[in-house]
């Protein structure tokens, strides 16, 4: 059996969520508290992919080394591949190249989530070798995304994020290519957004007259890259888990599918499935609705919280009022104190957003 390599691209600026991204890798938000990038390991070992690279960015590559590792605690190889600038997704390919070394390979962007993973569609490339394979979903917003006209089931036109988009069939961030997407993507200019498409760089294949397939993805799927999205996902992997409780549960209530890692405590609180509580984290007096995920050493103290992701080491104290569909980041605090005039005070950072309802 030829091999078959990965790549993931954990590069890229981020801007859409920041200021959570200032300081953080977007494929390290968690989503039912494991990050993003873990889903797209995961389905890459899962469909027989072992040789992975991962595309890193300077500013946020260290994080993501840390956080994953070599690979052996998903049962790959990893290697980090520096991109120097985020010029594009055909771009990250080029600097991939050394790594790839003539193999074809399966490219996941990181930020990307899968319900049914990759391994029909690996397994197909396999099978009937084309030059390259994507995968297509039909959407409701298609000028946000890669968008492919199709005649008759063949793929004969793609655009990035076009205008007046020609059908509401989005490409999804998996893709397989063979080695002739080098030649392709070195025929590239930057695009009007300044990056290598690898959009264009699959037209390019179409146009020479190569093999390129397509594959509709069967269950759900989410590019986290906004909030809206990131929840969302939050809620389509809640909507899956199941209920293990190991941590201290005094004088509460916990309804549905809850998770509760070791060492987090519930005391005198009401949990409401689908959510998760993070190890040592903290629940007081409090509510936790579905939807929502507390990070490890989370504190919610005499508060609620619905349809939320809270990042580790987070504490809501005496909010007397809901927090909903709501992203805390790390180590933020948000308190309320009784003293009087009834003012606000707020140390926040850049580009944070508050909504006061
Ligand atoms: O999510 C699917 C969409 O992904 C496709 O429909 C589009 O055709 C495709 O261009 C891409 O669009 P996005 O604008 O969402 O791509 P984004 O800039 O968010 O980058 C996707 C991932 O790749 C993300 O994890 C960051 C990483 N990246 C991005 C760039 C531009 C890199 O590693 N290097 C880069 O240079």
């Amino acid at each position: 059996m030829t091999e078959i390599k990965g790549l993931i691209l954990s590069g890229g600026s981020g801007t859409r969520l920041r200021p959570i991204t200032h300081t953080y890798a977007k494929q390290l938000v968690p989503v039912a508290n494991k990050p993003v990038l873990f889903y797209g390991i995961e389905a890459l070992v899962q469909a027989g992919v072992e040789e992975i690279g991962i595309i890193i960015a300077p500013q946020t590559g260290d994080e993501v080394r840390e956080t994953v590792g070599n690979g052996s605690d998903f049962g790959a190889r990893i290697t980090y591949i520096e991109q120097d600038r985020p010029a594009g997704l055909a771009h990250a390919v080029l600097t991939a190249e050394e790594f790839l070394d003539g193999s074809s390979f399966v490219m996941y962007l990181g930020d990307n989530l899968l319900r049914d993973g990759v391994p029909g569609l690996v397994q197909r490339f396999r099978d009937e070798s084309p030059d390259a394979m994507i995968l297509l979903t039909q959407v409701d917003d298609p000028s946000a995304f890669g968008v492919a006209e199709l005649d008759e089931g063949r793929v004969v036109r793609l655009v990035e994020k076009p205008e007046n988009p020609p059908s509401d069939m989005a490409l999804v961030g998996v893709y397989l290519f063979s080695p002739a997407i080098f030649e392709a993507a070195r025929q590239l200019a930057p695009s009007a957004r300044g990056e290598l498409e690898i959009t264009e760089a699959i037209q390019t294949l179409i146009d020479d007259g190569h093999d390129v397939r397509s594959e509709v993805v069967s269950g759900w799927w989410k590019d986290t890259g906004q909030l809206v999205d990131m929840l969302e996902a939050n809620r389509l992997v809640l909507d899956d888990i199941g209920s293990r409780l190991d941590g201290t549960i005094e004088d509460s209530r916990v309804e549905g599918r809850v998770i509760v890692e070791e060492g987090a405590v519930l005391k005198n609180s009401v949990v409401r499935g689908p959510a998760v509580i993070g190890a040592g984290a903290v629940i007081e007096s409090a509510y936790i609705g579905p939807y929502t995920s507390i990070g490890d050493g989370v504190r919610v103290v005499n508060s609620e919280i619905e349809h939320s992701i809270l990042l580790s080491g987070s504490s809501v104290e005496n909010l007397g009022a809901r927090i909903e569909a709501s992203l805390l980041g790390r180590e933020v605090r948000v308190t309320r104190s009784d003293s009087l005039p009834k003012t606000m005070r707020l140390l926040v950072g850049d580009r944070a957003e508050i909504e006061i309802v």
